[in-house]
């Protein structure tokens, strides 16, 4: 028994050591961050109540979301994304999100970029504006009435939804795709309408490829 204990006392111990905390994991939870971000997969929320106990969108697989040198950027200047404020139909953002001094972004963002998620394939959509794409994101479904896009000369679009100007500097494309496609995955309760069944595959990826061209 007692070298049982020891055995496993050992292997704990072995697994702390080879996992050390991330510099920029140290940060975030300095910063606490944390109060508002979760940043352990998979999804927790179960329920409506679970959502609206979240005070920030779950980070946990950012590093497949975001593209490093946005995140880089926006942790020491954050514009608002959401026109809304998060879990709210009817309050604006009132843009007053913490801002972190340039080398604590750095560190954070080399931290929020190991976060992945296996769902996420990588090199799979390539930016593209193809007239495909854009009947379905403003004509064949509902896309645009809940998203801000660029328009030809202003931005238009909805408002209930992230804004979707700049996502072609902000999101991996790869993820967009992925999101189309296993929505609940990432989002199992305040999601957008799931998409499965509604477009094939292969009209997910032509809407991903015309929204990873929006700038
Ligand atoms: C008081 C709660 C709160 C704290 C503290 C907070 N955030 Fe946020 N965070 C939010 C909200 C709300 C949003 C959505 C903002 C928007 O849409 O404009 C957000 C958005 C983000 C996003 C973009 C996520 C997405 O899916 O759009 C990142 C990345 C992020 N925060 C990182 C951080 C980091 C790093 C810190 C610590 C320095 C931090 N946040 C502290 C509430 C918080
Ligand atoms: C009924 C409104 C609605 C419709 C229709 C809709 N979405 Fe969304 N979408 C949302 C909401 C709400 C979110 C964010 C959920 C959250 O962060 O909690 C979202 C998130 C997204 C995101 C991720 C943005 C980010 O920064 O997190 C992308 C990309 C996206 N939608 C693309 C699309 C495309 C493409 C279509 C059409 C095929 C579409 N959406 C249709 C409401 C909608």
């Amino acid at each position: 028994m007692k070298r049982l204990t020891s055995a496993l006392l050992g292997s704990a111990l072995l697994m702390l050591a080879a996992s050390p905390v991330h510099a920029g994991e140290k940060i975030f939870t300095a910063k606490k961050c944390n109060a508002c971000h979760y940043t352990q997969g998979p999804a927790r929320e179960k329920s409506i109540a679970d959502q609206l106990a979240k005070k920030g969108p779950e980070l946990w697989y950012a590093g497949s979301k975001f593209q490093q040198k946005w995140l880089q950027a926006w942790l020491q200047d954050p514009k608002p994304i959401r026109s809304l404020k998060y879990n709210s139909l009817t309050v604006n953002n009132p843009g007053n999100h913490p801002k972190l001094a340039a080398a604590d972004a750095k560190s954070v963002t080399d931290f929020l970029m190991t976060l992945t998620s296996k769902s996420v394939k990588s090199g799979f959509i390539k930016p593209k504006k193809n007239p495909k794409g854009r009947l379905i994101f403003v004509k064949k479904m509902p896309c645009s009435g809940c998203h801000a896009f660029p328009g030809k000369k202003k931005f238009k679009g909805g408002r209930s939804g992230p804004s979707l100007v700049g996502a072609g500097k902000r999101l991996n494309p790869d993820w967009i795709f992925a999101y189309l496609k296993d929505t609940k995955e990432f989002k199992p309760v305040r999601s957008m309408p799931v998409f499965k069944g509604l477009l094939s595959e292969k009209n997910m990826k032509k809407v991903a490829q015309y929204v990873a061209s929006f700038k």
